[in-house]
């Protein structure tokens, strides 16, 4: 079973004046299928957990394992083959390019990935934009869509090429309660359908209620909650 596993991981942030720390020695562990999400205030360290544990960030001390690899220990080029292959990035804004319908976004994001099987890609991308309700919306720019469908594309693009985890980073943080409803229920219908570990920085209790497991992060420290 895929995992993606931090192990007693701690960070801090240094200015001139002093050194923060954000994470105290936290563990954490996400297989396939699985949904957990992380709560706390603002500033408390969430983006920078969800960045540590997609490698984008370095942690000062600790961990991350894919798979039982150890990230510090895998070479670059491994490293980013791996990291584009397991994951998919949701975001609070869409990022989605706007000179771009929403077919070519996530033709791009195939593209970048060294993807060149051009008709099986269309296939996946129209297979999500299907389970994502927004198949007509296809050749339409982002300009055009309202926010919750922005939103449902920039899932599409992060899930079109089957990641094992899909990382959110406050999604439904800029959505109207219907939209972000939405936005909930078809992300935990996708964590189902594909089989995908998902983790969901949030501050909507609704959402984290429906997830698997919750944790808030409280002065570095990750505290495993129970559901209300
Ligand atoms: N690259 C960085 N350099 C310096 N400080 C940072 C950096 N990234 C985050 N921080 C600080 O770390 C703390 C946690 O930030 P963040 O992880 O973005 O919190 P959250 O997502 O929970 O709002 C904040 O005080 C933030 O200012
Ligand atoms: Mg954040």
């Amino acid at each position: 079973m895929s995992s993606l596993i931090a192990k007693n991981i701690s960070m801090s942030f240094a200015n001139s004046q002093h050194s923060m720390n954000v994470l105290d020695d936290i563990s954490l562990e996400l297989v396939e299928g699985q949904s957990i999400g992380i709560i706390g205030s603002s500033g408390c360290g969430k983006t920078t957990l969800l960045q540590i544990l997609a490698g984008l960030e370095t942690p000062v001390t600790g961990s991350i394992y894919y798979d039982n690899v150890n990230l510090s220990e895998s070479n670059k080029v491994q490293f980013h083959k791996m990291r584009s292959s397991l994951f998919g990035f949701v975001y609070q804004f869409h990022y989605l390019l706007e000179d771009l319908t929403l077919l070519e976004n996530c033709e791009l994001s195939f593209q970048i990935m060294g993807s060149k099987s051009h008709a099986v890609n269309r296939q996946s991308i129209f297979t999500i934009f299907e389970e994502l309700g927004i198949f007509h919306l296809k050749d339409n720019y982002p300009f055009m869509l309202s926010g919750g469908e922005r939103q449902r594309a920039a899932i599409a693009r992060a899930v079109a090429h089957k990641p094992t985890f899909l990382l959110m980073d406050e999604p439904t943080g800029n959505l109207d309660s219907d939209n972000a409803g939405i936005i909930q229920e078809l992300t935990i219908n996708l964590s189902k359908k594909f089989n995908m570990g998902i983790l969901v920085a949030t501050h909507d209790m609704d959402y984290a209620n429906k997830l698997d497991e919750v944790y808030r992060i409280e002065n570095g420290k990750l505290q495993k909650l129970d559901h209300e």
